[in-house]
């Protein structure tokens, strides 16, 4: 059997036009490999991508097989957000890779710091540099139930 096709990395433009036309396919790998972005609409999804300062993507062939975006100011804070592997391809280092091109992305490599949150994977952030937060508190304003 042929190798698998290599993983393409795409660091997403402003208007995030590969994403934009593939609404579909990032609903499904938000929907099967997380569970805080679950059920997000494709309109939202688009509003979410137009809102971000940073969006990558990974592909195999013509499958998404990773997503993460980061919000940013461009000068003091940014923040990761949605990081996601599907599944067959966690644990061979794609999701190091995807968090090292949103870093490296130019809205958030401008930032003196950035921030996450994650409910099962800080082993994972460790391993890329970042540390936990004590002495902050993460505050939260739930205005829907759907949102994570
Ligand atoms: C968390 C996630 C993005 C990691 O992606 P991945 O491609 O599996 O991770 P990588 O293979 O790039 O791992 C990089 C390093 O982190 C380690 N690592 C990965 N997941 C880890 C975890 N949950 N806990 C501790 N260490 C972890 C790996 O062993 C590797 O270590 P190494 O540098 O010693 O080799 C992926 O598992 C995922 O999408 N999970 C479901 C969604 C999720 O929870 N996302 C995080 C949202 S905040």
């Amino acid at each position: 059997m042929s190798d698998p096709a290599p993983i393409r990395l795409i660091r997403h433009g402003r208007l995030a036009l590969r994403l934009r036309w593939r609404l579909g396919d990032l609903q499904a790998l938000l929907d099967h490999h997380s569970f805080w972005a679950r059920g997000r609409q494709r309109r939202q999804l688009a509003a979410m991508l137009r809102g971000s300062q940073a969006v990558v993507s990974a592909w195999q062939g013509q499958q998404l097989v990773g997503f993460g975006r980061a919000s940013s100011d461009g000068a003091f804070r940014a923040v990761l957000w949605d990081v996601v592997v599907a599944g067959e391809h966690q644990g061979q280092g794609l999701g190091r890779r995807l968090v090292a091109e949103l870093l490296a992305c130019p809205a958030v490599a401008k930032a003196e710091r950035v921030y996450l949150m994650t409910t099962n994977s800080p082993g994972f952030y460790c391993r890329l540099g970042f540390g936990a937060s004590h002495a902050q508190h993460l505050m939260v304003l739930h205005r829907q139930e759907s949102s994570g």
